[in-house]
């Protein structure tokens, strides 16, 4: 598994990245986001939305766990999990996974029937203020050659 670490000082800094990621992303691409409240996953998927050529901004999900953006280079489909802790699983989950677009997931540990094979984790750490940690994980080639790209 090909890990890769980067460090971002601010909001900005971190959405640069999640632009970056996304031009070089390919359609049926699966982003598991973790990290505690805060950390940064919503802010990433700004940046992710914005290099998809998607100029609606993304909000964090309230009442609806899942969002379709369809204004970009190809289909963005927000997870937000966070409001399936504790639920029973087997809800047709496979259902809310999307080969034509790129599907980001927050909280994937509390929707484990959505977690695909092969997918690129980024675990993102609060160190000080402004700055975070970001782990990049990738669990497939076709991830660990987008690292590669981004490098
Ligand atoms: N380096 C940074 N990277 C990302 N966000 C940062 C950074 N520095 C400060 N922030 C701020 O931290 C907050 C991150 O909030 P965000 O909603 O993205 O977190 P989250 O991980 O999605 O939380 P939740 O688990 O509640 O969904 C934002 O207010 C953002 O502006
Ligand atoms: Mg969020």
């Amino acid at each position: 598994m090909k890990t890769i670490t980067y460090y971002t000082k601010n909001a900005e800094e971190t959405q640069l990245l999640g632009e970056r990621l996304a031009r070089h992303c390919k359609p049926g691409m699966v982003f598991l986001l973790s990290g505690d409240l805060g950390a940064g996953k919503t802010t990433l998927t700004q940046g992710i939305a914005r290099g998809l050529g998607i100029t609606k901004t993304v909000t964090s999900p309230t009442f609806t766990i899942q969002k379709l953006y369809r204004k970009g280079r190809m289909t963005l489909n927000h997870i937000d999990a966070y409001r399936l802790e504790g639920i029973s699983q087997d809800l047709g989950f496979e259902e809310y996974l999307y080969d034509d677009g790129l599907t980001v997931i927050e909280w994937a540990k509390f929707a484990p029937d959505l977690i695909p094979e092969r997918y690129l984790e980024i675990k993102i750490t609060l160190l000080e203020e402004e700055e975070r940690r970001l782990d990049f994980l990738a669990a497939g080639e076709e991830y660990e050659a987008l690292l590669e790209e981004i490098a």
